[in-house]
């Protein structure tokens, strides 16, 4: 099977903003857009996006899931890069005018159809180094996905970085390229050196996320996570898991976290660690590499309650349970 997002519908949902005025939002080749060499973007990084997905249910139907989550968080990276503001209304359309267009395309579960919104300043001017472009594209991608999590994969490996950072500490919560490009070095020799699968970035011993997703401990009855702040990406599934295991009698603890409490927390029979995120869903931790050493997390396997989590998250995206906090888009 091709590589996650490596296989793109043909068409996406375009609008484009010039001269103080956004255009109606149109479905045209999703290769047909040209840029300047010199457009903002390139230069300045001047681009943020968005991951969701549409998922088809067993009646045949297909349902977006938080759209509105998503659209808002766009909205809001928009806003701290100084690109043009949108009306939510014009993104929400676009996603679903182009879900609509590829409906029959969206896969059975558990593959689904990943939606990437995207957001770019196009202005040819390599001397705005501190202005904003005064143009801009915003385009809705569509790419169909299987399971990220293939059976029988092996819980996480993950490396703790405790001096580095994933992006500076203002930009965590903006989805923007920047910020992935930032993460990839250490990302790199954590791979190399340790062979982990990905590095929970904890500066100064403060337990963030990884390099795509958010962190949870489950320790017991409670789910410990760190709680918003402007460093780190504010998952719409992160959010979805921790209303789930509210809605399921948990005690949900949105705090700081050390390294040290979560290596003394991980070595306790029966805790669980997990990362959340679209692509990921939940995905168990197995294994936490620190200083050289390997902290098993609980007994090193998925744990019970994070499949119980993840499985619960998925029936109601597939339609399966009842969607009680109204989380689905019906087309
Ligand atoms: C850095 C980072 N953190 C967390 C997440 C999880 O966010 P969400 O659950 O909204 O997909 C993502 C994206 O998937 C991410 O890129």
């Amino acid at each position: 099977m091709a590589a996650f997002g490596t296989v793109f519908m043909p068409q996406m949902a375009l609008a484009k903003y010039e001269e103080q005025q956004w255009s109606d939002s149109e479905i045209v080749a999703s290769d047909s857009i040209s840029l300047h060499p010199g457009a903002h973007v390139l230069h300045y990084s001047s681009t943020c996006f968005e991951g969701l997905k549409a998922f088809r249910h067993a009646d045949g139907s297909v349902a977006i899931f938080r759209m509105d989550a998503n659209v808002s968080r766009m909205a809001q990276s928009a806003k701290l890069l100084s690109l043009p503001a949108f009306e939510p209304q014009l993104l929400n359309q676009m996603v679903t005018d182009i879900v609509n267009q590829f409906a029959d395309e969206v896969p059975e579960p558990p593959g689904s159809m990943y939606i990437r919104p995207t957001f770019i300043g196009t202005e040819p001017a390599i001397g705005k180094a501190a202005a904003p472009s005064n143009s801009a594209l915003l385009y809705v991608l569509l790419s169909p996905v299987g399971d990220y999590f293939a059976a029988g994969a092996k819980p996480l490996r993950l490396l703790l970085e405790e001096h580095g950072m994933r992006c500076a500490p203002h930009m965590g919560m903006v989805k923007s390229g920047g910020n992935y490009a930032s993460a990839l070095e250490p990302i790199n020799q954590a791979r190399a050196s340790v062979d982990a699968d990905q590095v929970l970035f904890c500066p100064n011993s403060d337990v963030q996320e990884t390099g795509a997703a958010n962190f949870i401990l489950i320790d017991g009855n409670e789910v410990i996570t760190k709680a918003l702040d402007s460093s780190f990406l504010h998952g719409v599934t992160r959010d979805s898991i921790l209303t789930i295991a509210r809605d399921m009698g948990m005690t949900v603890s949105e705090r700081e976290l050390s390294v040290s409490e979560l290596l003394e927390r991980a070595a306790k029979p029966g805790c669980e660690a997990a990362l959340s995120g679209t692509a990921a869903v939940l995905t168990p931790v197995g294994t936490l590499i620190h200083n050289g050493k390997e902290h098993t997390v609980g007994n090193g396997e998925a744990g019970e309650t994070t499949m119980k989590l993840r499985q619960a998250l998925n029936d109601i995206q597939w339609g399966k349970a009842e969607d009680k906090h109204g989380w689905l888009t019906k087309l």
